[in-house]
């Protein structure tokens, strides 16, 4: 059973809709990045010349917005800004709730504690899209979603500055045994040492995946005076004066400092193990803030023991409780009160994106995401759908319609869109696939008033539908 569409709401009340030009607010206007950083994706390669007309196939009042687990300040000024009705709360909602919550909501905000399963998904009959204001998107059903025309947006780069920041202070602190010296005196002990304590300046750190955050630390570390060498499976322009290494083996037999940030994949899975930890320098220290099954833990136990390992900091584990609480123990990981007890460690409880800065960050590409996607129906950096964008239609194009087709992919099925519209002007259009899951884009000039419906009603009639919308 589709979604309820909602252009049928709009359908019913064309004349309280009709004035869409009323609505001066560019969606451009809206992506405000947070830095140069911070790339931009709407309408990537295709930016219009002229102003783009803000698309809405409905009253804004009607769109609501559900907002769980204190999505930040700045995901709830885009959306105030385009006049949807936003509820908001600070914390994620029981399942009997949630389900009651979400029947009426056109898009729901959620970070990692809110479990959006098939069985609630099902009970969100109006629901677009769904916003991740988080890295992962686990917590959600996504085949179930696109399966019924519902877009997943989450934000998986917007914290890559807050780790690389992270890293560049634990080599440091590792350096001079910072953890063990502050824990000491804690408990009261002086013990001024400076034996097997040294400056970063000049020594070499190895970054295994030279990505987002790998990228962003090579800037950091050189500007430490540290010298740079990245492994990465693919080749990858150097920042810098960073070098790129040929293995893996050849990177831990130079670094001073190892430091992952690869991502979880069966072959990344204990990337660092016994062998590796051989293969690297004699005192050398390992970061881990990437995921907790890139290293083998038992076997940095005994690296860490016999005094290859001089230091090492993890920020991700194997196990991780699902709260904050003093969980850090044998039950959760076979392993953890033998890693709590090591020297020169840095523990910390998978901080490595957690800052305000990133909070901030995520809120408004989410956020920017989502009104790209309920405006103009762009899709780009959507995890379940194809990713998919039209350039804007202007002011100027005033009685053109956007038309969004979410079908099952199946053959003809285009031909059958293409006979609904072929009393009209096409002028631009765009259809993409992912599995069983497509979705079509077009821009259609010149329809009256009276014919949208007939469009829509035409489309949603085909048996591949999923979800149509036409915005104008
Ligand atoms: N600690 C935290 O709070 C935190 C926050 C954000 C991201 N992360 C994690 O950090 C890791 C890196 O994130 P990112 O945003 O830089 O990812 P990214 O996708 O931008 O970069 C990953 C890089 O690793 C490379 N790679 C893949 N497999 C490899 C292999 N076997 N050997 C060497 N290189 C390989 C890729 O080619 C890519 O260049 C991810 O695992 C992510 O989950 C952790």
């Amino acid at each position: 059973m589709p979604p309820k569409d909602i252009i049928n709401k709009a359908a019913d009340g064309l004349d309280a809709l009709a004035n869409t030009l009323s609505i001066s607010t560019s969606p451009t206007n809206t992506f405000h990045s947070p830095g140069s950083h911070f790339p931009s994706s709407f309408g990537r390669g295709s930016r219009p010349t002229r102003a783009p007309r803000q698309l809405k196939p409905f009253n804004t009042e009607d769109i609501k917005i559900l907002l769980l687990e204190n999505v930040n300040q700045t995901a709830l000024d885009i959306f105030n800004k385009q006049g949807y009705q936003v509820e908001s709360h600070k914390s994620s909602l029981p399942e009997d709730q949630l389900v009651e919550k979400i029947r009426d909501a056109h898009v729901i905000g959620i970070r990692s504690k809110t479990k959006l399963t098939a069985r609630v998904l099902a009970e969100a009959k109006n629901l677009l899209v769904i916003g991740c204001f988080c890295i992962g998107t686990n917590q959600v059903d996504l085949e179930y979603a696109a399966k019924h025309g519902i877009a997943v947006f989450n934000s998986p780069f917007s914290n890559s500055r807050s780790v690389a920041e992270l890293v560049i202070a634990e080599v440091i602190s590792l350096a001079r045994q910072l953890g063990d010296r502050s824990l000491e005196l804690h408990q009261g002990r002086w013990n001024k040492v400076s034996a097997k304590c040294w400056e970063i300046r000049g020594k070499t750190l190895g970054i295994v995946g030279y990505g987002h955050i790998g990228a962003q630390l090579s800037v950091l570390a050189e500007a430490m005076g540290m010298a740079v060498r990245y492994y990465d499976v693919v080749p990858i322009m150097a920042l810098g004066t960073a070098r790129q290494v040929g293995s893996l083996e050849e990177l831990l037999q130079q670094s001073d400092f190892v430091t992952l940030h690869v991502p979880e994949l069966p072959e990344t899975k204990n990337l660092i193990g016994e062998k590796q930890f051989n293969q690297m320098k004699n005192g050398s220290y390992l970061i881990n803030a990437s995921r907790g099954s890139v290293v083998n833990i038992p076997d940095l136990i005994n690296a860490m023991k016999s005094g290859r390992v001089a230091g090492a900091a993890l920020d991700v584990y194997p196990n991780e409780p699902a709260a904050n609480g003093d969980f850090f123990t044998n039950d959760l990981n076979l392993w953890a009160e033998d890693l709590r007890g090591l020297k020169n460690i840095i523990l910390t409880p998978h901080i490595g994106g957690s800052t305000e800065e990133a909070q901030s960050a995520i809120g408004i590409e989410v956020g920017d995401a989502i009104v790209r996607y309920v405006n103009e129906g762009v899709t780009i950096g959507a995890v379940n759908m194809p990713e998919c964008t039209l350039r804007s239609i202007d002011f100027e194009q005033a009685s053109h319609i956007r038309v969004i087709f979410i079908h099952h992919n199946k053959p003809g099925v285009l031909r059958q869109v293409n006979a609904i519209l072929s009393d009209h002007n096409v002028e631009k259009q765009i259809s993409d696939s992912r599995g069983d899951v497509a979705y079509l884009m077009a821009d259609i000039s010149d329809v009256k008033e009276s014919e949208r419906k007939d469009i829509n009603d035409g489309l949603e009639s085909l048996g591949a539908c999923i979800l149509t919308r036409v915005l104008f």
